[in-house]
């Protein structure tokens, strides 16, 4: 594994001498959020060593490296997701390999269901914790020491100075920021009106297919995470309605500006 990510970086490294200080993951609908960015370079993920193929339509897959608000950035445009038939390791490469080119904070992005009862559809959830049902976890196996310890500790998930800068941006700007738990199962099946009941009654607040695997690789290599999502349905008692990934897209797609809005400032409150 280290071999792979020492060639991975060495390959991104005669592509760009960009230094990037942020990783960026835009999840489904989220992709447009790169063309905020100053490109110096995109590159397909299928001309990267060691990188899976992003097999989901929503998910162009590039690696792209630029400035954000004069700050340099890496972002992956489409992440790789379990229900796509990878396993944990392979979805947290790139994660891994953004590490090793020296990122200093990750931020990521998804869209999920909403299971509170007072969120509604639109909704931007910033997330405060979050409680993996995946059948497996990224760090099972062999621990590699030099990335970080054998049993990570988790009493910080996602990095509270970020959400306190984060919640008070929003504020600032006047946008509505919701926050809590978020549960990820596997997919890709969204969720029976039994299972969305149920995983409010273990605490979560919206429920989906991804991030967790990344944080948890991240919080190993001791990189602090932020995560925002995006509340694309409900898995409300009354409000469960039929959904599709075209529909949870455009949903994600209306929310994508005001998301940006609290990347880009709060990048300027990180390093500018
Ligand atoms: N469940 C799981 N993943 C999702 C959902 C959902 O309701 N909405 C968007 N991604």
């Amino acid at each position: 594994m280290l071999k792979k990510i020492e060639e991975t970086k060495q390959f991104l490294k005669n592509k760009t001498s960009l230094q990037p200080k942020v990783g960026i993951v835009l999840g489904t609908g989220l992709g447009n959020l790169s063309t905020e960015i100053n490109i110096e370079i995109a590159i397909p993920y299928e001309e990267i060593p060691n990188f899976p193929v992003s097999t989901v339509q929503g998910h162009s897959g590039k690696l792209v490296f630029g400035h954000l608000n004069d700050v340099p950035v890496v972002a992956m445009q489409g992440r790789f997701h379990y229900y796509e038939g990878y396993s944990l390791q392979e979805c947290t490469f790139p994660i891994r390999v953004m590490k090793m080119l020296g990122i200093s904070h990750l931020f990521l992005s998804n869209a999920s269901g909403g299971v509170n009862a007072n969120f509604e559809v639109g909704d931007i959830m910033l997330i405060t914790d979050h409680i993996n049902l995946l059948p497996d976890n990224p760090l099972r196996g062999k621990n590699i020491d030099e990335l970080g310890p054998r049993f990570p500790d988790m009493s910080e998930p996602y990095c509270r100075k970020m959400i306190a800068s984060v919640l008070n941006i929003a504020k600032t700007n006047n946008i509505k920021l919701q926050q809590g738990v978020y549960a990820v199962l596997s997919g890709p099946t969204f969720e029976t009106p039994a299972e969305y009941k149920y995983m409010q009654i273990i605490g979560a607040d919206t429920v989906g297919m991804s991030t967790v695997p990344e944080v948890i690789v991240a919080r190993h290599m001791d990189l602090p995470c932020m995560a925002m999502s995006i509340i694309t349905d409900l898995g409300v008692d009354g409000k469960i309605i039929e959904i599709s990934h075209e529909e949870v897209q455009v949903i994600a797609k209306a929310a994508e500006p005001k998301m940006t809005l609290l990347i880009k400032e709060l990048l300027k409150e990180l390093y500018l």
